[in-house]
């Protein structure tokens, strides 16, 4: 008889790992998902082991130990805090993968699921509707590992029959935990500001359009390619998905119409130069067709759901900030 799924996160953590842990614990059972991260346990309850990435050793015996089918490989260090440090965030996106795809070979792991990411494309990527096959063409270090992941993800499935399966996320927004070190974060970070303190400045230009997505859609995203029959996932590399694209200015105004007073100013820094050389819009059409990929929230649900959300937080007692 197959044995349960047991299932292991590294970069659990992180902010969709934190999300992603979760939900996996309720469908597959608190015992059958163990979370990792480099960072000692901070928010689970549940399975947790200290896993340093670039530490194979330990990486296999976890594996081992806990009879891991499969693992969910998030740990990875962002678009902006990765040119910090290109060749730290380098070693770490790289020889983490590939410690990570080397052990899924030699335990015959079952699926493994690996986060690529819209800083695949560059200076040269038509900006509307990216399509799946245009040629990658980073900018930041980060995006370079992603790009290098993907050739790497669809090498070990035409060659060792491992079944890795990836997609291009966009910036993620959720009201669990904060983004960190990536340039979408300022979508997570306006949210915080407006019930806080009622105003943001954001550090990208006003009509600076990105492509955005749900934390619920995200997670949804995951399931959605992870259950697909093998034969579904007809493209070996990293799937692109859309979901929504807006402007600073244009989730400004949405988040306007719950707080009328909430104001934004615009103060641009080093990320404006990466967020320009990304799409602002993506076709994701093969993943709908392949595994049916469809978003759920738009601009105006995300924007109430994270607002009701983080007034809970912030505002425990009801009375929420109407500024
Ligand atoms: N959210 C990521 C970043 O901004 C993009 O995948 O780095």
């Amino acid at each position: 008889m197959r044995s349960p799924e047991k299932i292991l996160i590294t970069g659990a953590n992180g902010q969709i790992g934190t999300v992603l842990t979760q939900t996996l614990q309720a469908r597959y059972g608190q015992d059958n998902v163990i979370a990792s991260d480099i960072r000692a346990e901070e928010t689970f309850s549940g399975q947790f082991e200290r896993i340093d990435v670039l530490d194979v050793k330990r990486l296999e015996k976890v594996v081992v130990d806990r009879q891991i089918t499969q693992i969910y490989h998030l740990a990875a260090i962002l678009s902006a805090k990765g040119e910090k440090d290109p060749q730290w965030a380098w070693n770490l996106n790289m020889n983490g993968l590939f410690n990570v795809l080397d052990v899924g070979f030699r335990q015959q792991l079952r699926k493994i699921f690996f986060p690529s990411s819209i800083a695949v494309f560059g200076n040269f990527t038509p900006k509307i509707n990216t399509s799946q096959s245009h040629f990658l063409d980073p900018n930041t270090v980060y995006g370079i590992s992603k790009a290098a992941g993907e050739y790497w993800c669809n090498y070990y499935r035409n060659n060792y029959d491992l079944d890795v399966r990836s997609l291009r996320f966009p910036g993620i927004i959720g009201y669990q935990t904060l983004a960190g070190g990536g340039t979408t974060d300022y979508a997570v970070d306006i949210f915080h500001a407006a019930i806080q303190h009622g105003t943001y400045e954001c550090f990208l230009k006003s009509d600076t359009r990105l492509p955005m997505m749900y934390m619920d859609d995200a997670i949804k995203c995951v399931y959605d390619m992870m259950d697909a029959p093998y034969e579904a996932i007809t493209f070996h590399g990293a799937y692109n998905i859309g979901a929504i694209n807006f402007t600073p200015s244009e989730i400004a105004a949405e988040i306007q119409k719950h707080l009328p007073n909430f104001t934004i100013t615009y103060e641009p820094d080093f990320r404006q130069q990466i967020a320009d050389t990304w799409p602002n819009s993506i076709d994701d059409s093969l993943a709908k067709k392949d595994w049916g990929w469809s978003p759920e929230y738009d601009l105006a649900k995300m924007t109430s759901e994270m607002l009701k959300q983080l007034n809970k937080k912030y505002n425990p007692k009801g009375n929420p900030r109407q500024s």
